[in-house]
């Protein structure tokens, strides 16, 4: 279909030159001889682009452009400005003029800048029609509810890792729902059928967390009546949820080294070893990087590096970052 231009100026024989000229180019051409008329010929019929003078009698160029624009954004508009009037040009360009050329007029520059104009028009057009077909985005995951622009990043990012294997470290503040995030990271993942397990690490006494997590056989120690599976094997295909990982005794952390390198847990008391296939989410409301660099003997740099190689994976989202235990004492 051939593009329709509206060619304004109150200089008639400007008006059948172009008309003439773009014509010859396989445009179709109105002309009117004002801003008022034009914007009457607008109200009846679409153009795809508009070039027009820039001083004429009643409502100059300029205040003509701003007034296309107030209802037709996407459609260009292309100033014709006295020679070497900056002035005027600035003018244009802040009254959303697409672009403006200089008097006498060249026709090749004219067409170039039509042309030009046209592709912008195009490619906007595109993308609304694009963003109005786009699928509504979910406005909530898991139990998380929000809609606001940061909750989508939030919501975005899940799904991304939720995909992954990747061990996850949860930060925030008390209160804006790591837990749920941790949850909701297992809903989406490949293990949602296995379970979820969480164990809050502050609530666990240090001589205790041990067994807890790598389980115990039986007489492993005094009051070990019975063997026990730990969380790592509870949570065997699943997740299991670290919270409050920042309370986690500094001398779990070779242990813990030693999971998830190895990927198998040893009970306590016993002699062998089974295979640890839960994913691994922590959660802190503390900010450990900082603390481990007020207090770098709180850091073991191997830990740091296993943490640090699963944030090198290509979709590893930011909020994973490479972490150490910051002693508690
Ligand atoms: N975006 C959210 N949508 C729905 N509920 C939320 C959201 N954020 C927080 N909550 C609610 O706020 C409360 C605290 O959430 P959660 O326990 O997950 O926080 P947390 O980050 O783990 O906090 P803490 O560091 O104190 O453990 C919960 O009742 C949770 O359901
Ligand atoms: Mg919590």
């Amino acid at each position: 279909m051939r593009a329709r231009i509206l060619v304004v100026d109150d200089d008639r024989s400007m008006c059948e030159l172009l008309s003439e000229r773009l014509s010859a180019n396989d445009f179709e051409v109105n002309t009117c001889q004002s801003a008022l008329e034009a914007l009457e010929a607008l109200e009846e019929q679409d153009f795809d682009a508009v070039i027009t003078d820039l001083n004429m009698d009643g409502p100059s160029g300029i205040e003509f452009c701003r007034r296309c624009k107030e209802n037709r954004p996407n459609m260009p508009v292309i100033l014709m400005t006295g020679f070497g009037d900056m002035g005027a040009a600035i003018g244009a360009i802040r009254a959303g003029a697409s672009d403006f050329i200089s008097k006498p007029i060249e026709f090749p520059i004219l067409e170039h800048a039509l042309e030009r104009a046209l592709g912008e028009r195009h490619l906007r057009e595109q993308v609304k029609r694009l963003k109005q077909s786009e699928v509504p985005r979910v406005e909530s995951i898991g139990a998380l509810i929000g809609t606001s622009r940061a909750m989508h990043v939030v919501y975005d990012l899940i799904r991304r890792v939720a995909a992954t294997e990747t061990t996850v470290l949860l930060s925030g503040e008390s209160g804006t729902g790591k837990e749920l995030v941790a949850r909701a990271l297992h809903e989406l993942s490949g293990r949602s059928s296995a379970r979820f397990v969480g164990i809050n690490c502050a609530a666990v006494p240090g001589e205790l967390l041990e067994s807890e997590l790598f389980g115990h056989t039986r007489g492993a120690f005094t009051d070990a009546k019975d063997g026990r599976v730990g969380l790592f094997e509870q949570a065997s295909n699943g997740t299991l949820l670290l919270d409050e990982i920042g309370e986690m005794p500094l001398e779990m952390q070779p242990k813990l080294l030693r999971v998830l390198q190895e990927r198998s847990v040893r009970p306590v008391g016993g002699n062998v070893s089974v295979p640890m296939t839960a994913r691994i989410i922590a959660a802190t409301n503390r900010d450990l990087e900082e603390e481990v660099e007020k207090r770098p003997s709180a850091k073991i740099c191997s830990i740091d590096s296993t943490w640090s190689r699963s944030t090198s994976r290509p979709c590893a989202p930011a909020a994973m970052t490479s972490c150490s235990w910051p002693t508690t004492s």
